[in-house]
């Protein structure tokens, strides 16, 4: 199978934060509220994570040594708190988001934070790519009109070893395309899936 699954236990309910990620998850929490109510042109595509699962997470990968490289890259990033708690934890990390209001948002807190984190305005779906004749299904949060940024960033998705993403409900077959696709042999694609969890994927 070219995507081999990889348990993640729910034990990690358990796992301890740091006080630096516990602080910079409480930071994003409270800034994303303010954005919510205050901003009126939010994207219906952003619904944020459950970021203590998420650390957690990226605890139990560490711990397991499931990485084989430094480089980590969110799709869809929103506030970008994936790609800040993997730059807390030294990883050359790089947020892709679409909506300008929200990379405004991931730079500022990243400032705020002094880490060294990167969000780029644009698309994570491979230019040329076609939703619907080369990856399946079509999707309905996941804008795939715009060009990819990758030129921008320097870096093509070949080149990281750690993805993280939030599908909606029923989209997480195109975020596993994109993935399978593009990134590199034993890359891994971490993704979110509401009261499911965190699910673990690698590519073979
Ligand atoms: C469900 S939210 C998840 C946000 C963040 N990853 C988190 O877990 O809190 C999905 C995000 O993907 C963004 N998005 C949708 N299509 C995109 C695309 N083609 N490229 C980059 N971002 C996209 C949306 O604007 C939204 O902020």
């Amino acid at each position: 199978m070219p995507l081999q699954p990889i348990e993640i236990p729910d034990t990690i309910k358990g796992i301890e934060h740091t006080p630096e990620a516990a602080d910079l998850i409480d930071v994003a929490n409270e800034r994303i509220e303010k954005f919510m109510l205050a901003e009126e042109s939010v994207s219906d595509n952003f619904v944020p994570c459950d970021f203590h699962l998420l650390d957690q997470a990226l605890t139990w990968i560490a711990q397991n040594h499931l990485l084989t490289g430094n480089r980590f890259c969110e799709f869809g990033a929103g506030f970008g708190v994936a790609t800040l708690l993997t730059s807390l934890r030294g990883m050359e990390s790089v947020g892709i988001e679409i909506e300008s209001n929200l990379v405004d948002q991931a730079s500022t807190l990243a400032d705020e934070l002094d880490l060294s984190a990167n969000f780029y305005c644009g698309s994570f779906v491979p230019r040329g790519t076609s939703a619907t004749t080369d990856l399946g299904r079509e999707v309905e949060n996941v804008d795939t009109s715009e060009g990819d940024i990758y030129e921008e960033i320097g870096l093509g998705l070949e080149e990281f070893d750690l993805f993280f993403a939030f599908p909606w409900p029923g989209e997480q077959h195109f975020f596993e395309a994109v993935f399978e696709r593009g990134a590199a042999v034993n890359a891994l694609l971490l993704s979110y899936r509401g009261r499911d969890g965190m699910h673990l994927l690698r590519k073979d």
